[in-house]
């Protein structure tokens, strides 16, 4: 069983949002990010496993940064740019945040990520979000993290499982995008399975600190 929640629910702003991992740099989104995602987050066949639309203009894509400022202000979510090799090639982001619903402590958050199609399968996205739960777990003292990917995209699918995710959920014909339903899986991953899990997968014990 996991801890108890912290008693004192923890402000964004007063914690080290910065993270370091052995091949990438973690760094909260600011608005001179913009023509770094452009390339990406323009590309109309990029976002097609997301729920976002690709941008249409940059003043669509600063509208984007400066709403994940908010979030973070408003100590509902971050979202990081990742860099490699000092570039800008990619996000990985907590979102909605929650302590409370009501009467109860609920502690979680969901994560989400995207990476330059020119990195992938070299483990990055893994070794991000990685870095990103020992953040929620041990920093943030987050309870429960979530995550959701499309039935076919077998890359995401990997990177959950590789990160030791339990499959919770499959929902057919979830959700509509590009001219068909697409099937939803959905995970979690409590504090003590991530205890449990990052300490004996042979992927997670050479990265954590
Ligand atoms: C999902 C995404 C972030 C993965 O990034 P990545 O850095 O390539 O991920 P990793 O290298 O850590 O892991 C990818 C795994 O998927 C596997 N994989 C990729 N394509 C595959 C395929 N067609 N069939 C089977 N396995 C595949 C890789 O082999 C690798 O597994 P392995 O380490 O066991 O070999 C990246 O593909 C992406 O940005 N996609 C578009 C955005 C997106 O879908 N985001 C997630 C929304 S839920």
């Amino acid at each position: 069983m996991s801890a108890p929640p912290r008693p004192t629910i923890p402000s964004l702003g007063t914690i080290e949002l910065e993270i370091d991992t052995p091949r990438l740099a973690l760094r909260p989104f600011t608005v001179a990010d913009v023509d770094g995602i452009w390339p990406y987050v323009s590309d109309p066949a990029f976002p097609k496993h997301m729920r976002w639309n690709a941008h249409a203009d940059k003043a669509e894509t600063l509208a984007f940064l400066q709403r994940t400022i908010q979030e973070r202000s408003d100590n509902v979510g971050v979202t990081w740019g990742i860099r490699h090799e000092g570039k800008l090639v990619g996000a990985i982001a907590l979102e909605n945040i929650r302590w409370q619903l009501a009467a109860w402590r609920v502690d979680r958050a969901e994560l989400g990520y995207w990476l330059a199609p020119a990195l992938w399968n070299k483990g990055l996205a893994t070794e991000a979000a990685h870095h990103v739960l020992l953040f929620a777990y041990d920093t943030l003292g987050l309870h429960k993290v979530t995550v959701g990917c499309f039935e076919q995209n077998v890359a995401s699918r990997r990177v959950i499982e590789k990160l030791g995710f339990r499959h919770v959920g499959r929902h057919e014909d979830d959700v509509w995008r590009d001219g068909a339903w697409h099937t939803h899986l959905e995970y979690e991953l409590t504090a003590s399975q991530w205890s449990d899990v990052s300490t004996t997968m042979p992927i997670s014990r050479p990265l954590r600190p």
